[in-house]
């Protein structure tokens, strides 16, 4: 009896012995010969992955297809702090008005959005009187017109698409009240456009009707250079010079994308800080319930 058991005793000492030889030889063996073709195949896979994206990066940075990169603008608005330029708001909707708006609509603005924001309640009354808005039906189910009020919309230039591409040699001016946020590259993207009218470079075909900007993809655009040096005169004295209009303009459809902007800044602001603070208490009160738990010292005394 005593044999035996020490028989099976033996053989289960073997057999631990014989595992633990095992894996340590698995464990050994996959240390030394796998991962030198595990680094052979990493080493190939990474030359082909940068072989692979040297070739792509080539294809798709093509400044003729895809239009030439805009440099980075120092926006006040992108700072985290910051609000909007609101000055160079109102002149950017001054230029709008006199430049862009005869051929681009601006739909989702209202004359009271301004209100606040770039003028004065009275200001927007006064600016919105000075449109006609055809309304109706009246008593007789005519259609008439009256002045504005501030809760109109912005008028569009054209009645519809049709028109508007017929007016512009088969071009459709886009509307502007999310072109910021539907733009690759937003308001840098569209100054660096505004600016970017250069003559073209000699080898580069321009079709007939179209004009040459490296920033456009394509680099022919249907829309012909819009600012020129003192074609707004600004009421606050602003040199109006071709890169001031572009930035304001730019400024003012940056708003138009994002009116909630300062807004949403503003309560950030708020919701961190205050998050802050109550994380910072939450600390200290876990520590003073636990205090008593972490601290104490268990002794067992026994019986006597
Ligand atoms: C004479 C009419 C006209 C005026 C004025 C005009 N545009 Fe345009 N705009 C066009 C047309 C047409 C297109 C479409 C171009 C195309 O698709 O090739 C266009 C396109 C654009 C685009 C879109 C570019 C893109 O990436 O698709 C932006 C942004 C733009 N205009 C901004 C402005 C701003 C800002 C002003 C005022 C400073 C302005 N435009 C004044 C006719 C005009």
């Amino acid at each position: 009896m005593f044999s035996r058991l020490s028989q099976v005793q033996r053989r289960a000492w073997n057999l631990k012995l014989q595992t633990r030889a095992f894996t340590s030889g698995a464990f050994l063996k996959s240390t030394t010969s796998p991962s030198n073709s595990a680094m052979i195949a990493a080493g190939v896979g990474g030359a082909g992955l940068g072989i692979y994206l040297h070739f792509n990066s080539t294809i798709y940075s093509d400044a003729a297809d895809e239009g030439l990169h805009p440099p980075s603008y120092p926006w006040v608005h992108n700072s985290p702090f910051s609000t909007f330029d609101h000055a160079s708001i109102r002149r950017g909707y001054q230029v709008y008005q006199e430049v862009c708006a005869a051929c681009h609509s601006l739909d989702l603005i209202a004359y009271r959005n301004l209100v606040g924001v770039s003028h004065s309640e009275d200001e927007v009354k006064a600016i919105a009187e000075a449109i006609e808005v055809e309304d109706g039906p009246n008593d007789i189910g005519d259609m008439f017109t009256r002045p504005g009020k501030p809760s109109d919309y912005l008028p569009r230039p054209y009645p519809n698409e049709e028109a508007a591409r017929a007016a512009n040699a088969g071009a459709y001016p886009p509307d502007l009240s999310l072109i910021v946020k539907g733009r690759h590259g937003g308001g840098d993207y569209i100054f660096s456009l505004l600016t970017g009218y250069y003559d073209p470079p000699p080898g580069i075909e321009v079709k007939e009707g179209l004009y040459y900007n490296p920033y456009f993809p394509g680099g022919s655009i249907a829309m012909a250079r819009a600012l020129y040096d003192g074609i707004v005169e600004y009421e606050d004295g602003t040199p109006a010079t071709t890169s001031q209009m572009a930035k304001d303009v730019v400024s003012f459809l940056s708003w138009a994308s994002e009116p909630e902007h300062d807004e949403r800044k503003k309560l950030g602001l708020k919701a961190v800080s205050l998050l802050t603070g109550l994380f910072v208490i939450s600390i200290w009160l876990k520590r003073y319930k636990w205090s008593p738990l972490k601290n104490r010292k268990i002794i067992y005394n026994l019986p006597k």
